[in-house]
């Protein structure tokens, strides 16, 4: 039922946020014509990144390893794609998005659902809290190497 109103909720915020997107994915597209400039569908439109938080890192590296790791890997495919290199692919929007709506991302995210038909499964939510992928995004960026 939470859940039911949570994608009411979300529903209603992407229909009202539509016309806007567009325009703003549409400007995006004259300067960078690829995914890199897309924040994705979901919960987070912008965040700021400083320098790498270590300790935050450290968090997202534990809770990679026991919701995320039954599908991926770093340096190969898995079930899913080989993550390294992923904060370079990827906007920090569009990671956490995928991570706290996959399952919608997959249903209209042109990145995404390029990627569900390459991997053929359905990357599932993993009860993940906005923290939490904030941390996991910090451990992403540091195994990709950001100061
Ligand atoms: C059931 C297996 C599964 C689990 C669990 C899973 N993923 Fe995924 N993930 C996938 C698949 C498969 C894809 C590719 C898209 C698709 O087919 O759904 C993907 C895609 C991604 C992408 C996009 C990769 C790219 O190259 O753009 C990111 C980022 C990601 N997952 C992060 C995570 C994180 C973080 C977790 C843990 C919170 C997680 N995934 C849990 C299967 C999974």
């Amino acid at each position: 039922m939470k859940q039911g109103i949570a994608a009411i909720v979300l529903i209603g915020a992407v229909l009202s946020g539509c016309s806007d997107r567009k325009a703003a994915s549409e400007s995006a597209a004259k300067h960078d014509n690829n995914s890199v400039s897309d924040v994705g569908i979901g919960p987070v439109q912008r965040i700021e990144l400083g320098a790498i938080d270590s300790r935050l890192a450290e968090k997202g590296k534990a809770i990679f390893e026991q919701k995320c790791a039954a599908c991926h890997k770093f340096e190969e495919r898995y079930v899913g794609p080989a993550l390294k290199g992923v904060t370079q692919r990827r906007k920090p929007e569009w990671i956490m998005n995928m991570i706290l709506n996959p399952s919608e991302m997959l249903e209209k995210d042109q990145t995404a659902k390029e990627l569900l038909a390459t991997y053929l499964t359905p990357m599932t939510f993993q009860d993940i809290s906005k923290e939490q992928a904030r941390a996991i995004l910090e451990y992403f960026r540091q195994v990709d190497g950001a100061k």
